[in-house]
């Protein structure tokens, strides 16, 4: 399952390769579901997520009633850039946007892997199409 999809999108990638405006988008996943069809460079990202945020914020980012979702427009790049994410982690959250409680710091990752879980988060956001 997964390898055939793996050579699915190598051959996407390859006939979309000619097209020059589709370097992103080409590689999306369309109805395969965003967390079975994460592309490799986010893998590791997905794996962070899940071992230390999905807890509260959901597998694949959908929330909890722990957490909000970050398929959601108050998360987007614009509004919570990748420095929210940091201090988050970092520092934690004092509830100000929702009624979920405060978010703990998580000391178990390092910066660097909320870099990647920034990306994962990032990707997922656009497959939802928050941007
Ligand atoms: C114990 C539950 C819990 C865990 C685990 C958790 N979060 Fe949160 N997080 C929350 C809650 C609750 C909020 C919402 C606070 C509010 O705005 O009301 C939140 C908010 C956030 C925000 C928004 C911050 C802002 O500036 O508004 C970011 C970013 C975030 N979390 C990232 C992460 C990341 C990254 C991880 C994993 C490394 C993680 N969270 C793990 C509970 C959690």
């Amino acid at each position: 399952m997964r390898l055939s999809q793996v050579l699915l999108f190598g051959s996407v990638v390859l006939v979309l390769g000619a097209a020059p405006a589709c370097s992103q988008s080409g590689v999306e996943p369309k109805a395969a579901g965003a967390v079975s069809g994460v592309p490799v460079e986010f893998a590791e990202g997905a794996q962070k997520f899940t071992a230390h945020c999905s807890r509260c914020h959901g597998v694949g980012g959908v929330g909890t009633n722990q957490g909000p979702s970050f398929l959601h427009k108050v998360y987007e790049p614009n509004h919570h850039g990748d420095v929210a994410f940091q201090r988050a982690a970092a520092n934690g959250v004092k509830a100000h946007h929702w009624q979920f409680g405060d978010m703990p710091k998580i000391d178990a990752v390092t910066s660097g892997d909320v870099d990647d879980i920034v990306k994962y988060v990032r990707w997922l956001q656009k497959q939802a199409g928050i941007f």
